[in-house]
């Protein structure tokens, strides 16, 4: 039989499609994707290969980090090439012996799903062979309460995810949809944002001549006030 030299086609879910679909096996027990997330946010991400040191830092900086993404209502699955019986014992092994920063004990609750096949990995463009052909990226899958593919960011496989970023985004997400806003450049919660959203019908400059309050820079460029309080309130569960 000939050997199929072309390249092959990676396929890359894309901004505001539907989560691809796929049932799997983790470390705490089987998920079906993005089915049983239906609901709640979910960042699926993917890292390297178990007891690997950058994704060691990485799943307790995340571990970490779980109860501060589930109260703005995010739930955390991760993903490696590496089977269910590494999986378990490289999080035995972060909770039993590594202390690292002021992590110490660090128990990993959210399911890892092992994808030895790369089955989930390729249909979610986590292999990219000038990174690694045998390896996933570190890909971050934002995915809103109804399946949709909001943001996605990927790192290669040196670099250890911001994880004030992570969450930044994913507070960000959440107020432009809760409050009908974009966010500008380096917005944190507290700070001005920008209406209309970018891109939406309604120009700044109607707004610009009505009862809003607004500082605006040009007709196009137009902020408001929202407090860090009001965003907390809709978005941050008790
Ligand atoms: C790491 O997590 O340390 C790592 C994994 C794969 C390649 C390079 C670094």
């Amino acid at each position: 039989m000939e050997e199929n030299l072309e390249p092959k086609v990676v396929s890359m879910p894309r901004l505001g499609e539907a989560a691809p679909e796929f049932r799997a096996e983790t470390t705490q027990g089987d998920i079906h994707f993005p089915n049983d997330y239906t609901g709640s946010w979910v960042i699926l991400f993917s890292h390297p290969a178990d007891f690997t040191p950058v994704c060691t830092s990485e799943f307790m900086t995340f571990a970490s980090l779980e109860d501060k993404f589930a109260k703005a209502n995010c739930k955390l699955v991760g993903l490696s090439v590496d089977g269910l019986y590494s999986h378990i014992a490289w999080l035995r092994t972060i909770k039993e012996k590594i202390e690292y920063r002021s992590m110490k004990d660090v128990e990993v609750n959210f399911p890892l799903i092992e994808d030895v096949s790369m089955a989930v990995a390729e249909k979610y463009g986590m292999i990219q062979p000038g990174e690694s052909n045998t390896k996933a990226v570190r890909a971050v899958f934002y995915v809103d309460p109804k399946g949709t593919i909001r943001t996605i960011i990927y790192y290669p496989l040196s670099l250890g995810r911001n994880f004030d970023e992570l969450y930044r985004v994913l507070v960000a997400l959440q107020t432009a949809d809760k409050f009908d806003i974009a966010t500008p450049a380096d917005w944190r919660p507290g700070d001005d944002v920008i209406v209309p959203p970018a891109g939406s019908c309604g120009s700044a400059k109607d707004r610009m001549e009505g009862k809003e309050e607004m500082t605006c820079y040009d007709w196009f460029f137009c902020t408001k006030k929202l407090d860090k309080e009001e965003i907390e309130k809709a978005i941050l569960k008790e």
